[in-house]
């Protein structure tokens, strides 16, 4: 019998070692400890060196995942890098190859924002199920000091820096108990991170753009409003398609972006406190790295066991939003 079910077997994850706490954030734009800790709950980050890559954060999460669940870089058929800061617009998973030996997989990128990591794991679901491949590494991982204005207090105080992974096995039975991922471009202005194009003249016929990528930009309260109000619906459908109701959850694991938002949305689901994974405090928002960083640390913590069945969300630019419900383990 073909095993075209999923489960993950093993998670990792890696940070710059170099922070930045609220108190020093003082010294760059006009905001304080008390109002970043009361609006978002992130008291420090963890931030890349210049000669920091995403490459490197993500091989090394992705090396602890591989070890986890107990197979070579060699076993592995697919790699997926989720991420909106690649160190090379080309994508940036063929590196993560090269630098894991993983000679027999075949890797690209997923940009989805922050709903990456979600996106990627239905994709490598579907990879799965279909019969093609048994060994899916999954990372999300995103360098978005780089991206950031450190002068707009409305967005430097939010982000950092990181990478988590996880290897996702065939498996006769199915882990991936319910999904639903959704879109809308038409509020794609709310939190953007652009190309600017400069026109520039190549003959008198012929002119291309050639530009930069401009610091983010977001709109806070539209992207909060959406959160709160699309978060628990999309998780409340992938329930029902798991056909599976709120307090089976073990774990509600949602995207690392600000504690208002983990703790409205798991109010209007009445999931209780102490089923919330939290970690924003020490890293804040670190985009496509947020929940499988989060999981890794709870796994490892030995919050998370063997078979808890898990809630994960994720959303962000796009608009991008989505769920998927999964036990852990085998
Ligand atoms: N320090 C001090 N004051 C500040 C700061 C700061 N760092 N930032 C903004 N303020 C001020 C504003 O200027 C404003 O002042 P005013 O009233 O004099 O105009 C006041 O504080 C209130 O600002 P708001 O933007 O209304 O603050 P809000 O309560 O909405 O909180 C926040 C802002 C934290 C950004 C919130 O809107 C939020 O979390 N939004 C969601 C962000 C998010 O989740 N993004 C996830 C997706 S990320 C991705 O996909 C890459």
């Amino acid at each position: 019998m073909q095993n075209l079910g999923i489960a993950i077997t093993g998670s990792g994850s890696a940070v710059p070692a170099t922070f930045l706490d609220n108190h020093t954030l003082t010294e760059l734009v006009e905001t304080s400890d008390e109002w970043i800790t009361t609006r978002t709950g992130i008291r420090q980050r963890r931030l890349a060196k210049a000669s920091e890559t995403v490459t490197e954060l993500a091989s090394a999460a992705s090396r602890q995942a591989i070890a986890m669940a107990g197979i070579s870089p060699q076993d592995l058929d697919l790699i997926l890098l989720a991420t909106s800061s690649p160190d090379d617009l080309f994508g940036s998973a063929c590196q993560i190859q090269a630098q894991l030996g993983a000679t027999k997989a075949v890797a690209f990128d997923i940009t989805a924002a922050c709903s990456g990591f979600v996106f990627g794991l239905v994709t490598a679901a579907q990879y799965i199920r279909t019969g093609v491949y048994q060994n899916v590494l999954l990372v999300g991982a995103d360098v978005l000091s780089r991206w950031v204005d450190w002068q707009d207090r409305g967005t430097c105080v939010l982000f950092g820096d990181g990478a988590g992974a996880v290897v996702i096995q065939a498996n006769q039975k199915d882990y991936l108990l319910g999904f639903e991922l959704r879109s809308d471009g038409t509020q794609n202005n709310c939190l953007n991170l652009a190309y600017a194009a400069e026109p520039t003249q190549l003959t008198q016929e012929v002119n291309v753009g050639k530009g930069n990528f401009q610091p983010i930009t977001m709109n806070g309260k539209e992207v909060y409003r959406f959160a709160v109000q699309k978060v628990p619906e999309v998780l409340d459908k992938a329930l029902f398609r798991a056909n599976l109701s709120v307090d089976q959850i073990d774990w509600l694991l949602l995207h690392q972006a600000n504690q208002r938002i983990l703790d409205a949305v798991a109010q209007r689901l009445n999931i209780p406190e102490h089923k919330v994974i939290s970690n924003l405090a020490n890293y804040g928002n670190t985009s496509a790295a947020s929940i499988p960083l989060a999981l890794d640390e709870a796994v490892r913590q030995g919050k998370i066991k063997t078979g808890d069945i898990i809630a994960a969300s994720g959303f962000g630019a796009g608009l991008t939003w989505g769920a998927a419900i999964f036990q852990w383990g085998r």
